[in-house]
């Protein structure tokens, strides 16, 4: 691969830069950086000891819908944007640049573990590493998103997809979990990638969006290229996540955070054989998978495909209702509104208490946000929320 290429470009967001604030001014990365010469040595996946601790880690066991134990809890986006720590790591560059850099990496993801002491670690990544790795333009602003330049309109769209390998183009992502593997011991990691409807919305947005105009017309109006480009998505998500699970990721989570937007027939049609292909295939590979989307209530029961283990549920469906949807084939995970994290404690405390009865004890519960932490939490909230979860959870089938 060449040297990296970089540009400087403007993307605003919707409405343009806040009021007050320098315009953000991005630097677009249109590739990661060559492995250096000499890098880090790869520490080896461990092997049996931690090996069975980990089958038996609370997060692992609530998959499998096994009772008994404790209710696990982590949170999407644990690492990040709410941390005084994230910022110090992370430095000012673009999120890929740390993203493209292992130590940095390994340290971001490892800090909620060591301040919040929850059940699981998310790698530190995002669902556009791997678009980024194939080289279609894409950069994510700061306080805007992923941005491209240049959307995905056309079949000649194609060729800036093309297909990775990862040792090569994914070398710091495989790099950066072998190291958390080693650092971790009996805490799982969580690898994941981004679904074909959610990664094709920025692509062929080009920008955050509400209303996915383009990427709806692009579905009905011509959709053997939709199907292409979904294709070629999933094969970037399977990429991506079996080097993941081959350098010891012990779960991963499909991200499809967006399909809320589609009718459940339309889902069927356009999107599901799609993410079903990449669930299946992982599945194969012996790993549990968490098949995650907001507002996507009406869409459960077909996320909770074959090889699917367990189903991300957003904070407007209650658990129950959730996993009668699943017909009880698959744990649940979830559903605190996030944006009640920034209430006082009281009412906190009694939502996380509503969630944990709302799922009356049922074995297969991971307990997180109906979405990602917003970046105005207080971490000690978060901190307290784990230790709550953990005094009254129960996973032993009725409380
Ligand atoms: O969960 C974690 O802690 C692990 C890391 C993680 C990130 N992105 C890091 C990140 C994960 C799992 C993601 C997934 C992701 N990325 C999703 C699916 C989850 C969801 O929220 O629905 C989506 C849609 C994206 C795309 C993306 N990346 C968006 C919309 C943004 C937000 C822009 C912003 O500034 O808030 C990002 C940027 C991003 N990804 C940040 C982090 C920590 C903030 C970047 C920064 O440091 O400025």
């Amino acid at each position: 691969m060449g040297p990296r290429i970089r540009e400087a470009f403007q993307c605003s967001g919707r409405s343009g830069p806040l009021p007050g604030r320098a315009p953000v001014v991005a630097v677009v990365t249109l590739g990661p950086v060559d492995r250096p010469s000499g890098a880090g040595t790869v520490a080896p996946v461990s092997t049996s000891p931690v090996a069975s601790r980990l089958a038996s880690a609370p997060l692992l066991r609530a998959i499998r819908q096994e009772p008994g134990g404790r209710v696990p809890v982590w949170f999407m986006r644990q690492a990040g944007r709410s941390l005084p720590e994230y910022f110090a790591a992370r430095g000012d560059g673009s999120i890929l640049d740390a993203i493209g850099d292992p130590a940095r990496a390994t340290e971001i993801t490892l800090q909620p573990v060591r301040r919040y002491g929850v059940d699981a670690a998310i790698l530190f990544s995002d669902i556009l590493t791997a678009v980024w790795a194939a080289g279609f333009g894409i950069d994510i602003v700061p306080g805007v998103g992923p941005c491209c330049k240049q959307p995905f309109r056309s079949a000649d769209d194609l060729a800036r997809l093309r297909r990775i390998d990862p040792p090569t183009d994914l070398w710091f992502q495989v790099e950066t979990v072998r190291n958390l593997v080693a650092e971790l011991g009996d805490v799982p990691l969580i690898g994941f990638a981004g679904a074909p409807f959610t990664l094709a919305a920025y692509l062929v947005e080009g920008r955050p969006s509400r209303e996915y105009v383009h990427v709806k017309s692009l579905m009905m109006g011509d959709p053997d290229l939709w199907h292409r480009l979904c294709d070629r998505l999933a094969d970037l998500a399977i990429a991506t996540l079996t080097a993941q699970v081959e350098a010891g990721a012990s779960a991963i989570q499909l991200f499809d955070s967006w399909v809320g937007a589609l009718h459940p027939e339309h889902y069927r049609r356009f999107v599901a054989p799609h993410s079903a292909r990449i669930l299946a295939t992982m599945a194969d590979q012996g790993v549990p998978c968490i098949h995650f989307g907001i507002n996507s209530g009406e869409l459960l029961d077909q996320m909770a495909a074959p090889g699917v283990s367990c189903v991300g549920v957003d904070w407007r469906t209650p658990l129950a209702s959730a996993r009668a949807r699943t017909g009880g084939r698959v744990a649940l995970q979830g559903n605190l509104d996030p944006a009640l994290l920034l209430a006082p404690w009281p009412a906190v405390e009694a939502e996380v208490r509503r969630v944990l009865a709302d799922n009356a004890g049922h074995p297969g519960h991971i307990f997180n946000l109906g979405h990602g932490v917003l970046p105005a939490t207080d971490p000690d909230t978060l901190n307290e929320v784990v230790r709550l979860v953990h005094a009254e959870g129960r996973a032993d089938g009725g409380t």
